[in-house]
């Protein structure tokens, strides 16, 4: 029923027990999964300071894309025995915004997140992310709690 499934990573519990559930539905559909990881773009204003900030600015670029790369490499390390399709990809941008895009762009026919991630707010059943997500995906969203 699903052939391409795309599993956004935050670095969260909540988003590895949406990549475990992602990969045992695909074994079972032998379909092919994406891990995607967005790395939320620095505001932009964030720019005017670059005279003073230029150096930090790139060291916290630089450290952001190598937390990313090896959270997405252990993933993909973690299950390299499984025999399934795997892909990860790492986007700058809008978290919710980059995740909708590569569904359509990428014709994925599933999304599975966390309903949370990293974000402190308690109390709230969903995130931000998964909240937009939800509501303007063009495919349909697997939300595990
Ligand atoms: N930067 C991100 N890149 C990829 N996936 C993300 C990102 N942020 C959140 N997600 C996905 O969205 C889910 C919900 O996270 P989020 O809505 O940000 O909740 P919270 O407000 O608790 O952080 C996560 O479990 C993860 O699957
Ligand atoms: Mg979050």
């Amino acid at each position: 029923m699903y052939n391409k499934i795309l599993v956004p990573l935050d670095g969260s519990a909540r988003a590895k027990v949406a990549a475990e559930h992602a990969l045992e539905l695909a074994e079972s559909m032998n379909a092919e999964v994406m891990f995607l990881h967005v790395i939320p773009a620095l505001p932009p204003y964030v720019n005017k300071y670059s005279d003073r900030l230029g150096g930090t600015y790139q060291q916290i670029r630089d450290e952001l894309q190598l937390s990313g790369e090896s959270l997405l490499n252990k993933v993909r390390e973690d299950h390299s025995n499984s025999g399934l399709t795997i892909d990860t990809k790492i986007i700058w941008g809008n978290p919710s915004m980059e995740i909708c895009r590569e569904a359509k762009e990428g014709r994925f026919d599933l999304v599975i997140m966390g309903s949370r991630g990293l974000g402190e707010i308690k109390g709230y059943l969903m995130g931000s992310v998964s909240n937009r997500v939800v509501r303007h995906a063009s495919c349909p969203v697997l939300i595990v709690r």
